[in-house]
């Protein structure tokens, strides 16, 4: 009983993708410090060479910088440098039941993706190539695999320090919250604070046209072709300071210590300021100018982050009194303390405080404590796990008399969330309210916080009054609201945020879907896509969203294009591969359609609207029996498809399955009352 067809494809509806990244991505001079000495090398222009120049003169500071943990936290994974365990552990991912297994393949390491049938086999195989790793090891080592210059973050990451010391492999931060899977771009603020200078490509989020290896003597020294030019010309300088190069030991205690605070700085939330980007830093200039800070307060200001050293450092009456203290006083940044036993330290603790003060202070309890080769830092400085990192140890710099309770306590949970901003300036002002109105948007972005992001857009919206000219947050302020659904308000935001920089792809992007969604003039709408794509022609993602709003203009071979341009420069890129298949089925190209649906699937198997679409094309072709299994996946990858059900439905009563036709046509219809499959199966059963 053949009473209807199948409904036709769904296309399109991969859904608006926002992009947002790269926040900062103008390029506007750094406002220029207030140190009391002037560098010449942290000025506009002046270049990075690399450390093998600077190991051509300074040959003790390069070797001993090899052994630091910084200098290695960025390295191409190799068979010589390995610490792992490549024996074939496996892990499965509850909430998406993805098996994840690192091994070794002849001379290359992979992580595998995997799922498994009823009877064990594999139904599903994803493989990546671990080629470069993030971390020298010594809490935790992420790894990276490369497609054609861009970089994504793996699954899986090797923890030293788990299973009794014995090291392990677990989820990588934040897997377990979100299993980002292999689409996790490396951003250039992670790459900032852990490599020296890469070059990443502008608006083509997570590729990079160069790649150092390590964190640089620049990062702490500044830029050094200046420097390295004097010195090779012979010139002998008379200043006792040689204002070629930054040395942090002639800066005041402040902007030492911000030298070693661009990377080691807690903030669960940071805003590069307007003009600045992931690499426009320079040593000896002032912090506060190149991002905004934000602790969150219901994170429980307690706790150690792994990135808070300074400021729990501040806190300690060793600071606090002796106002001579910094990094530097305990850790030599050309060497690693990793190769020195505990007196490294403690000799730093007795320098300050000598052993007959100590004697005479302490209770008398506590005296044998208090000896020449005591582990000073093992009572006053214990390790604990830091925030949001598992199975990493981390030492608290609060230096203090550690009472029983410990530091960690759970109060600190306010129902409200409040940012806290650590540098003043953004605790006044317009400026300060924006900053702060920014710094919520993104916290509410990444915890999927409505409230947090309703309360950045009021501020905002209020500090743009006075300061319209801050376009990062006009376009954040544009963004987000589009984001929740306020596109008429959106428009006005993001119109001005292109106004003051014509040339950003992302903001071109998201006006043109504000414009879609508005129902805006149709020739505007293709401009500001082709506008966006004529900067960054590779940005794969934006050139779907031009197809797809080509593909509704009915112009399919225009669309089709598009898509196939896109799913060759991101071949991993779903939307591409589905939008693809699904044009080239409209088209009658059922071969080709199908394969990219296939390709679809097979890297993301829950892809509902693949599967139907497949099952659509599959039933076409006469073969209703393999069309009801992918209809079954569909309904069983997302419940509540109601094309898939109606397609089931359909499929079931063409092959005699009434009672189950029923009850899939009138689950269709539960979430779309006016399916027009379901209705024609209902009504002719
Ligand atoms: C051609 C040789 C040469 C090269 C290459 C070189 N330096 Fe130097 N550097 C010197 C000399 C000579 C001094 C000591 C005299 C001076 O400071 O003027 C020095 C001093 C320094 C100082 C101390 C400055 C002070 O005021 O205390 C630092 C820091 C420094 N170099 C860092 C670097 C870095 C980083 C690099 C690589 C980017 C580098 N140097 C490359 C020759 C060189
Ligand atoms: C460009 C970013 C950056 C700067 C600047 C920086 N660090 Fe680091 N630091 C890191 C990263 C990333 C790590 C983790 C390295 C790893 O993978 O083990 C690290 C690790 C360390 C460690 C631990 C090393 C180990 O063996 O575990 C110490 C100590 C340290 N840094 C001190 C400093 C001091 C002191 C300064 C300033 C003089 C400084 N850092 C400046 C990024 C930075
Ligand atoms: C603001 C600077 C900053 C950013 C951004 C940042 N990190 Fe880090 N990261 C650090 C510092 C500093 C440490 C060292 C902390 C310590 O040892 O206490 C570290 C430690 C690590 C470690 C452990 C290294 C070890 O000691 O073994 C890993 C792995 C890591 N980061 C991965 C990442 C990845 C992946 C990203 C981006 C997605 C990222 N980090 C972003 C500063 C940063
Ligand atoms: C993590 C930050 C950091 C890195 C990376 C770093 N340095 Fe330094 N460097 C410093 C600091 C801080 C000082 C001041 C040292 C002190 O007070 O002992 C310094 C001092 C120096 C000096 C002056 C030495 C002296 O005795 O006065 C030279 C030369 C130097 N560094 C060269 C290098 C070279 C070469 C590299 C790369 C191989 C490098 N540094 C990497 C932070 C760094
Ligand atoms: C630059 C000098 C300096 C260094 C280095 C230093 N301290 Fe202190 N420390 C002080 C001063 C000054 C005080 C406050 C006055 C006092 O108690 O002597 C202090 C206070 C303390 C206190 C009492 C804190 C309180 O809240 O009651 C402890 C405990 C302590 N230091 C331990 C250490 C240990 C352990 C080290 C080495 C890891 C160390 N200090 C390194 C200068 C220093
Ligand atoms: C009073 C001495 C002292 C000062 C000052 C100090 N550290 Fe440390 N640091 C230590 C000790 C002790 C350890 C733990 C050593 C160990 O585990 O063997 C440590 C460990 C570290 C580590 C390795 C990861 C961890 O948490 O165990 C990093 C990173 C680090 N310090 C960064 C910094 C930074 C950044 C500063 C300046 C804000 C700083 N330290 C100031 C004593 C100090
Ligand atoms: C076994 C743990 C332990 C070790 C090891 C230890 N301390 Fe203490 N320290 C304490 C305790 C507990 C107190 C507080 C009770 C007291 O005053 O006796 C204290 C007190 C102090 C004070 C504060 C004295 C005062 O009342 O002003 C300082 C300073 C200090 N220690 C420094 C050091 C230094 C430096 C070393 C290494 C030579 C060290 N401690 C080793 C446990 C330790």
């Amino acid at each position: 009983m053949r009473t209807t067809t199948f409904s036709g494809f769904v296309f399109g509806s991969a859904g608006l993708l926002l992009v947002l990244f790269a926040l900062n991505a103008c390029s506007r001079p750094a406002a220029q410090g207030t140190a009391t000495l002037e560098f010449l090398n942290v000025a506009d222009g002046v270049s990075y060479v690399g450390d093998a120049q600077c190991a051509t003169c300074h040959e003790a500071e390069f070797a001993g910088y090899q052994n630091h943990g910084m200098a290695r936290t960025f390295d191409v994974l190799t068979i010589e440098n390995t610490i792992e365990d490549f024996s074939g552990i496996v892990l499965h991912h509850e909430q998406t039941n993805y098996f994840y297994v690192a091994r070794r393949e002849g001379d290359r390491f992979v992580q595998e993706e995997y799922r498994l049938g009823p009877t064990g086999e594999k139904t599903h195989q994803l493989v990546r190539t671990m080629k470069y790793i993030i971390g020298s090891g010594s809490a935790a080592r992420t790894y990276l695999t490369e497609i054609d210059g861009r970089l994504y973050e793996l699954p899986l990451t090797w923890y030293p320090h788990n299973n009794n010391g014995e090291g392990g492999w677990d989820f990588s931060p934040g897997y377990d919250v979100e299993n980002g899977r292999f689409g996790r771009a490396i951003p250039p603020r992670c790459m900032a604070c852990h490599n020296g200078t890469s070059q990443p490509v502008d608006h083509v989020e997570g590729k990079y046209s160069s790649l150092a290896s390590g964190i640089g003597c620049e990062q702490c020294h500044g830029p050094g072709q200046l420097h390295v030019e004097t010195h090779q010309a012979g010139t002998v300088l008379d200043d006792s300071v040689d204002l070629t190069i930054v040395n942090p030991v002639h800066l005041s205690i402040q902007r030492r210590m911000e030298v070693c605070q661009q990377c080691h700085t807690e903030g669960s939330v940071s805003v590069l300021r307007q003009g600045e980007s992931a690499y426009s830093y320079r040593p000896s200039r002032p912090l506060e100018d190149y991002l905004a800070l934000f602790g969150v307060d219901s994170d429980d200001a307690n706790t150690i982050g792994v990135t808070s050293h300074a400021e729990r450092m501040m806190q300690s009456e060793c600071f606090v009194v002796s106002r001579a203290m910094d990094c530097v006083t305990c850790h030599n940044p050309h060497d690693s303390f990793r190769d020195y036993g505990p007196e490294y330290f403690n000799a730093t603790c007795i320098d300050c405080h000598a052993i007959d003060d100590l004697q005479a202070k302490v209770a008398p309890s506590t005296r044998t404590e208090h000896q020449v080769d005591s582990n000073c830092f093992s009572c006053h400085m214990p390790s604990e796990s830091g925030r949001g990192v598992p199975h990493a140890l981390f030492t608290d710099h609060f230096i203090r008399v550690v009472q029983e309770d410990g530091f960690s306590t759970d109060e600190g949970q306010t129902e409200e969330l409040e940012l806290k901003p650590y540098f003043e300036r953004d605790l006044i002002g317009a400026e300060g309210e924006a900053y702060t109105g920014m710094a919520y948007m993104v916290y509410g972005r990444q915890n999927d916080s409505r409230s947090a992001m309703q309360r950045g857009i009021s501020m905002l919206a209020n500090a743009l009054q006075e300061l319209p000219e801050l376009g990062e947050a006009q376009y954040l302020l544009g963004f987000t609201r589009f984001q929740l659904g306020q596109v008429n308000v959106a428009i006005p935001a993001l119109e001005e945020s292109i106004r003051l920089n014509p040339e950003i792809p992302e903001r071109l992007n998201t006006l043109a879907q504000a414009y879609e969604v508005a129902g805006r003039d149709p020739s505007s709408i293709e401009e500001l896509y082709s506008r966006a794509l004529h900067i960054q022609p590779e940005e794969a993602s934006i050139r779907v969203n031009l197809g797809r709003f080509l593909e509704a203009q009915g112009r399919v071979e225009e669309a089709l294009a598009e898509y196939e341009r896109a799913s060759l420069d991101e071949p991993w890129l779903i939307s591409a591969q589905y939008n693809l298949g699904t044009a080239l089925l409209r088209l009658g190209r059922t071969a080709d359609g199908e394969q990219s649906l296939l390709e679809a699937v097979h890297l993301d198997p829950d892809h509902s609207d693949a599967l139907t679409n497949l099952g659509v094309s599959a039933a076409g072709r006469g073969d209703e029996g393999y069309a009801r299994t992918l209809f079954l996946r569909a309904v069983e990858a997302n419940p509540r498809n109601a094309n898939a059900l109606a397609n089931l439905a359909l499929a079931s009563a063409n092959a005699g399955d009434t009672a189950r036709a029923r009850q899939y046509a009138e689950e269709a219809l539960a979430i779309n009352p006016n399916h027009p499959t379901a209705q024609q199966v209902l009504a002719s059963l």
